[in-house]
């Protein structure tokens, strides 16, 4: 049987349960240098109810079968049929329980798909989430196989002092030849892609942690050679993860160890392997020399989205990948939580709201759309997107805004108390909501069906003479790439009504029904309410905290907006108002043909803008927010057809000119208010200054026209963030300059040997606007220290250029498309997920101006015809073209 994997597609509804029962399993896993030898040992029976000839069907990916045993004895080769691809055996027990023991080979060193186990910098580690453990051993690598895990792990006592695998520490030994072993014991049981085993000469930082029924943990995390000193921030990060999540969720830790290893060659970002989360070094390693605030914040980030998925993920796992929102949406929705108490609820709502439009609203009005339960794939590995997580994540902060906070955290109690140990699903989920609320959810539960953005119409209508306000609230869906339903769906909408003095107003309509507290539970596709005696015409603010993922269709007067952006008690409608105003008129202004206007912005939305930035009694961080004008890939998404990238930015630059002219003042005051040679502290009311500090650079930058102040403030920078701003600054506005060449090279000769700074020093010339900078790009990608082979640093260069550079990936002569799409067929054969997941920069394909979609079409079908294709470059290929 020959297993060719392209193409076939998994469908949720062709679930069913596995025809063998595995009970438990003991991995001895041999290290040696080019090799790496596994014997896995299985305690298994046939479930009841299924054919007792059924044969035993296991997955497998690259691998070789070194032996096979049934209860100790060799098969005979008639019995089953072994393939790179998967390991078929006929003739087994019928009933009783039975052992198999199966013996595979693989070579570490050659995996450069870093799935499965492999080799970075001389370590062994592995990462089997989604389907890597095939790669390992013939398994059934699927999430709904529950089963301890016992690991044996010898290595070389040389390259391996250190070994580790999930759960807790067992047996140590040495052995003959230099080499010696460690067991592991993984009491909970888990899917196997939670599996992990890291092998190799690794520096320990250690610390303890007391939960709160007083049990001790050991908590370490592991770094390469001379790099433990870097791991500091993100231990404390863990420790107030574990904290927080007794004091908010009620959840301890179950292990008495947890350990982290920071990993230079990783897929992603991170993995939540059972007691060993393995880490990409970029979300574990920070110093104020080569990080940067932003860099801060993403490991505190990482380390408590890995840390919370202990319980929604491993306690409870999913049932099938379909559910794959399950864990991460939820995740994600916690680690938001997380970091917004730990530093400021608003500025952390702007960020993810900010992520979700600039990442997932394109991707779920394009041709990549998927519902946030998709009910099939091609490659699994592709759904780990933008939807799946940070949609995801909004579904459960619409739970949690229906709910109200004690009813949301007694669903979650009833969650964890309910399926704890179970491998899950969202029906499920949703379900513990019903129960604890006695609420209907099932109009709800459409969210998780339906792809696409809903679009929010918002009608109001004010009668002076009886004092009388009306709002309409209306909700659409267009069918979009994924062909799902467009039904109406319950979304909580969030509103306030001002009065002039920014008070909020009681909200007891006459008509339309009950509003608990500021929640309108709009269900219908269209319902109005009825305001009586409101005390003169007030200003809607709507869409509170963006408590529903939605696009807002609100003709509302720019007077009312300004209004609302200086008075609004909801701080993130403040920052709202004056974000949508901003890519409302930039997207006008660049989606038309004629010239666009000296001021596409206008004078009054200017002032307001600097009105707040300006203000010394709002948050720092708040204000650098307002100053952040919408990307232009936003701009572009606003604009929806026949977009010039090109015309895009001109626009938007003419657009910071005007702010930048208008308000010298405020910005060399911000400038020096926030000196470079400051002391620096990652907290994120520091962060916050100097965050302002440096957009007020770039705008004191822009109307001086020249780098100096720039080149200055990199000079004397005393941190990261600072200097990488400088940098920034001289890189996108005077790419050419001799200033600019002269940062870039101290820069590198500073950094040339950290891996992550250095990724920074490509990645910000790669995003540098301007069609030029192809050619910069060409040159970089035969520097030295460039490489495809690892996913940070193809990610620096190839992925910045597609995915963060619209002027010149979309060069009109399409140049930028040629040469990129030659990059990824040489990545591809190397790593297909990074491949495939680079290649989603093509998305927007089909909203370009014409000339630049017929290039782009030729590019893509040219892609398409290739026959070597991975089968993730293949998927989102096809699925970007159909
Ligand atoms: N499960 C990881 C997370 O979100 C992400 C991941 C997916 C890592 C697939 C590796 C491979 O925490
Ligand atoms: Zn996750």
């Amino acid at each position: 049987m020959l297993r060719t994997d392209t193409g076939q597609t998994v469908k949720l509804d062709a679930y069913s349960e596995t025809d063998f029962v595995f009970e438990s399993v003991f991995l001895t896993i041999r290290l040696f240098d080019g090799s790496a030898e596994i014997e896995s040992e299985i305690r298994l029976r046939r479930r009841e109810g299924s054919g007792a000839d059924a044969p035993l069907v296991l997955d497998g990916d690259e691998l070789t079968l070194t032996f096979l045993k049934l209860d100790g004895d060799r098969l005979p080769d008639a019995d089953y049929d072994a393939e790179p691809g998967g390991l078929t055996i006929r003739s087994l027990p019928a009933a009783e329980a039975f052992t198999l023991t199966i013996g595979t080979r693989i070579v570490p060193e050659e995996n450069t798909k870093l799935m499965g186990l492999y080799r970075s910098n001389g370590i062994w580690c592995t990462q089997c989430e989604a389907e890597g453990f095939r790669r390992i051993t013939y398994f059934y690598d699927r999430p709904d196989v529950l089963i301890p895990y016992k690991v044996r792990i010898e290595a070389p006592k040389v390259a391996a002092p250190i070994l580790l695998s999930n759960g807790n520490p067992g047996e140590t030994g040495d052995l003959d030849s230099g080499r010696h072993f460690a067991v592991w014991d993984d009491p909970f049981n888990k899917p196997s892609y939670l599996f992990a085993m890291v092998a190799g000469d690794l520096e320990r930082v250690g610390d303890t942690f007391r939960t709160a029924s007083g049990h001790d943990v050991t908590l370490a995390i592991f770094t390469d050679k001379g790099r433990s000193h870097q791991a500091g921030y993100a231990m404390d990060a863990l420790k107030r993860s574990m904290a927080w999540d007794e004091r908010r969720f009620g959840r301890e830790y179950d292990l008495d160890v947890f350990n982290i290893v920071a990993i230079s060659d990783f897929n992603m970002g991170a993995m939540e392997n059972k007691g060993l989360n393995v880490f990409n070094h970029k979300y574990v390693l920070l110093d104020p020399d080569t990080a940067t605030d932003q860099d801060y914040a993403g490991v505190e980030t990482v380390i408590a989205h890995e840390y919370f998925h202990n319980w929604t993920g491993n306690r409870i796992t999913c049932r099938d990948w379909f559910q794959l929102c399950l864990k991460e949406g939820l995740t994600v929705f916690r680690d938001q939580e997380f970091s917004s108490d730990e530093r400021e609820r608003t500025v952390q709502r702007i960020g993810s709201v900010r992520r979700l439009k600039s990442m997932q609203f394109p991707e779920d009005q394009g041709p990549l759309q998927h519902p946030v339960r998709p009910s099939e794939y091609r490659e699994i590995s592709n759904f780990y997107t933008a939807t799946i997580y940070d949609k995801g994540a909004e579904l459960v902060r619409m739970i949690a805004t229906l709910l109200g906070p004690e009813d949301f955290r007694a669903g979650m109690d009833l969650y964890f108390e309910r399926h704890d140990g179970d491998a899950a699903t969202i029906e499920a989920f949703v379900k513990v909501f019903e129960d604890v609320a006695g609420i209907d959810l099932s109009s709800f539960a459409l969210w998780y069906h339906q792809a696409g953005t809903p679009t929010l119409t918002v009608t109001e209508a004010y009668d002076e003479a009886e004092d009388r306000y009306t709002l309409t609230l209306a909700q659409s869906l267009k069918q979009g790439a994924a062909g799902t339903g467009t039904k109406p769906m319950l979304m909580p909408v969030k509103i306030g009504l001002v009065g002039p003095n920014g008070e909020d107003r009681p909200l007891n309509p006459s008509q339309g029904g009950e509003i608990r507290e500021d929640v309108i539970q709009l269900s219908e596709a269209e319902e109005t309410f009825v305001f009586d005696k409101v005390g003169g015409r007030p200003y809607l603010s709507v869409l509170r905290d963006f408590s529903a993922p939605v696009t807002l269709d609100h003709d509302q007067s720019e007077s009312d907006r300004l209004a609302l952006a200086r008075l609004d008690p909801n701080p993130f409608n403040r920052w709202r108002i004056l974000n949508d105003l901003i890519g409302e008129r930039l997207a006008a202004a660049a989606g038309g043909t004629s010239e666009p206007a000296q001021n596409p912005l206008g004078d009054e939305l200017v002032t307001a803008i600097l009105e707040t930035a300006g203000d010394d009694r709002l948050d720092p961080a708040f204000r650098a927010q307002v100053l952040n004008v919408p990307a232009d890939t936003e701009i572009a998404r606003l604009i929806g057809e026949n977009v010039d990238p090109l015309r895009v930015y001109e626009t938007a630059t003419r657009a910071r000119k005007t702010i930048a002219t208008a308000g010298t003042q405020v910005f060399e005051r911000l400038v020096a208010a926030a000196p470079a040679d400051a002391a620096f502290s990652p907290d994120a009311a520091s962060a916050g200054k100097r965050a302002l500090a440096n957009a007020a650079l770039g705008f004191a930058t822009l109307s001086d026209g020249h780098p100096d102040r720039a080149f200055a403030r990199f000079e004397k920078a005393s941190n990261m963030t600072d200097r990488q701003a400088a940098l920034a600054i001289l890189v996108f506005r005077f790419p050419e300059h001799e200033t600019t060449h002269r940062a870039l090279d101290a820069f590198y000769a500073r950094y040339e040997d950290d891996a992550l700074v250095l990724d920074k020093w490509f990645a910000l010339q790669a995003a540098a606007p301007g069609e030029d900078t192809l050619d910069r790009v060409q040159k970089l990608s035969t520097h030295p220290r460039f490489t495809l082979k690892n996913p940070n640093r193809a990610r620096s260069l190839i992925g910045s250029f597609a995915g963060m550079n619209p002027t010149a990936f979309h060069r009109r002569d399409g140049r930028g498309y040629a040469w990129f799409c030659e990059r990824l067929i040489e990545l591809d054969a190397i790593n297909p997920q990074i491949s495939a997941r680079m290649a989603t920069a093509f998305r927007a394909w089909r909203t370009l101006e014409s000339e630049r979609r017929a290039k782009a079409e030729d590019a893509l079908r040219d892609l398409a015809k290739l026959p070597h294709l991975s089968r993730d470059l293949r998927d989102i290929v096809d699925r970007t073209l159909a």
